[in-house]
């Protein structure tokens, strides 16, 4: 997730404009940043790694002449944030800019034909392509405009692109698919931007942009085009009554609760991932001896889902380890033949890092999968995948639980295949399973999220929960308890729904609310007999079950269904949204801030 921002002044600088309007978009990305204006048909450039501020510093990015310019904040998905692979992109005659915010699934088989015709190709990104497309449309006569939508036809993901030119240096073209893109239209000015808290300072005039569309900004007009078939659309601007600091979360009272409802565009990323990098992943765990998953929190309940998926799919052994207590655990076996998978959201948490280190010394291989390029782990490790879930604001990891969630079981996929322990048919099937994600869980925050922030006032004065499941919905039980801990500081247990007659039961009073994970999988049978035995204590409980599961909805006190036929490895997915939801509107109950819970910090850099 990148912001993108440009402007048309009818006078005056751009520059600072665009400086202060990626400022508000930091929280979009912000490993580098980079600004282009056209003045007197010549292009002017400033862009390096580093966050806006360093980079100002640096460079003063509001030192650009002219009133037309185009900026990127950046959160690198392709290409290691350098200063080389800085937005904005040009073409081979440095006379075409581009910004982009989104992925090109594509990008590799289009940058090796322009190459073999002729052009050159300054950084490692997916979009540079997409300038050097766009020189070639114009050298063949078509306007800008039309230059942009030939080149985006070709391309293959998702895109909101800006692009000027020193051709036509009095406009700016942007497109849009899958990525957000929005236009502020003011008296003296048109903006464009990733969100519209870039240009609600300038304008609360609005314009929002369809997907596969095109809009040609003039002087003081903007022009919408289809890219499909190229028809006019008459679209006026709309007012946003929102503040500042509301238009940063999208109009969501808090952070948490609007990266709840990004997962679908998340997980449709992480479905867009290199291929090459997920299977040099798999070929290393493939060939390893032994293979940990570490991590802590929330990652590490995700390395507890995974070692369900990869036994079951690969019927490989993984052994999940909570980050801080590796050394002592396995500090002396590890080896040559051991791989380490490190899975943090942050790619900087010290037990992460020093169980990486570990290993690393005692010749093991170390992988990575993280949400952000250019961490730490992403240096330490031999191979590593960005999860692409954009930057995660709230302390509570939500949305890139899920999106590690999809890269693990992608991973697990890949080992299975490869190592011929599932047929054709299951492959299929879990790979349609794993697309239709994005839109269960769409569905799910749609028509469930008013019963749990009802459940929730109902609860919210209890003072302990139980979370069960089991199978791999004890993964699931023990990301709610920690959700809901985080964030409402309700104490709370999680554990295999098995264990209750082993200790736990003896906590049960009437009216003890238990949290139970049941999707329809082996497990279910089981279950209901550990529902049993809580109610017959008279326990309160609340069940996440699939659609139609009468039997279990009987025996509930409240139930949330969640879409049906889901495939078991992949239950974790959705079943987590509802615990997710409950967990915020608990802290919202409670008077928490979910953004901010007491006593934490969004990424744990000390031991
Ligand atoms: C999860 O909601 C917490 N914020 C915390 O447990 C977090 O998952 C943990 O600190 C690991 O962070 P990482 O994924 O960045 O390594």
């Amino acid at each position: 997730m990148c912001g993108i921002f440009g402007c048309i002044l009818k006078n005056g600088n751009a520059a600072p404009i665009i400086h202060s309007a990626l400022k508000k978009l930091e929280y979009r990305g912000y490993d580098s940043v980079g600004t282009a204006t056209v003045y007197k048909n010549k292009l002017f450039i400033k862009k390096d790694k580093g966050k806006i501020d360093e980079v100002h510093a640096l460079h003063n990015l509001d030192d650009l002449p002219g009133r037309i310019g185009i900026g990127h904040t950046r959160w690198a998905t392709h290409g290691a944030p350098y200063q080389v692979n800085t937005h904005p992109h040009t073409d081979c005659k440095e006379q075409i800019a581009v910004v982009h915010n989104g992925i090109i699934e594509n990008f590799a088989e289009l940058k090796m034909e322009l190459e073999e015709r002729g052009h050159v190709f300054r950084s490692k990104t997916d979009t540079e392509v997409i300038a050097h497309l766009i020189e070639e449309k114009l050298t063949g006569g078509l306007t800008l405009a039309e230059a942009a939508r030939e080149a985006l036809r070709q391309v293959v993901g998702s895109y909101a692109i800006a692009v000027v030119s020193v051709t036509e240096p009095d406009k700016i073209v942007c497109a849009r698919k899958e990525s957000p893109l929005v236009v502020g239209v003011a008296e003296n000015a048109l903006y464009f931007a990733s969100d519209i808290p870039a240009f609600l300072p300038l304008t609360n005039r609005s314009v929002v942009i369809q997907d596969e569309e095109i809009i040609i900004l003039n002087d003081g007009e903007y022009e919408i085009r289809k890219i499909p078939d190229w028809e006019l659309v008459k679209r006026e601007p709309e007012v946003i009554d929102w503040t500042s600091e509301m238009a940063e979360k999208q109009g969501y009272p808090h952070f948490m609760l609007k990266e709840i409802h990004e997962q679908p565009s998340c997980l449709r990323s992480t479905l867009r991932l290199q291929d090459q990098f997920l299977e040099l992943m798999t070929t290393f765990i493939d060939r390893a001896g032994e293979v940990f998953l570490v991590a802590c929190g929330t990652s590490h309940n995700a390395c507890i889902a995974a070692s369900y998926m990869f036994s079951k799919l690969a019927l490989s052994a993984t052994h999940p380890v909570i980050a801080s207590e590796f050394v002592e655990q396995h500090g002396k076996s590890v080896n040559i033949d051991s791989t380490l998978l490190a899975v943090s959201q942050s790619g900087e948490t010290a037990d992460t890092l020093a169980a990486l280190e570990c290993a690393r010394q005692r010749a093991a291989t170390v992988l990575g999968l993280t949400n952000v390029v250019g961490s730490t782990l992403t240096r330490v490790a031999r191979v590593y995948v960005c999860q692409q879930s954009g930057p995660e604001i709230g302390v509570a990891a939500t949305k890139t639980f899920t999106s590690q969630l999809s890269v693990l079981s992608q991973l697990a996929l890949r080992l299975a295949k490869r190592r011929g322990k599932i047929s054709h048919v299951e492959i299929e099937d879990l790979e349609e399973k794993l697309k239709q994600m994005p839109d269960i869980i769409e569905r799910i925050i749609q028509t469930k999220e008013e019963k749990l922030r009802q459940i929730a006032k109902k609860y919210k004065d209890k003072r302990c929960f139980f979370f069960l499941g089991r199978g791999i919905s004890y993964a699931v039980a023990l990301e709610g308890r920690l959700k809901l801990m985080e964030i409402a500081y309700v104490p709370a247990i999680a554990y295999p729904a098995g264990e209750s007659k082993h200790g736990p039961i003896s906590l049960i009073e009437p009216g003890f609310p238990v949290i139970f994970i049941c999707p329809k999988d082996d497990t279910h049978k089981t279950v209901i007999g550990n529902i049993m035995e809580m109610k017959a204590r008279g326990a309160s409980i609340i069940a996440l079950v699939e659609e139609g599961d009468e039997e279990i909805k009987s025996l509930a006190d409240d139930y949330i269904e969640i879409a049906t036929g889901l495939p078991e490895v992949l239950s974790p997915i959705p079943f987590v949204v509802p615990l997710q939801l409950f967990a915020y509107y608990m802290a919202v109950e409670r008077k928490c801030d979910p953004d901010m819970p007491r006593n934490l910090a969004k990424s744990v850099t000390v031991k």
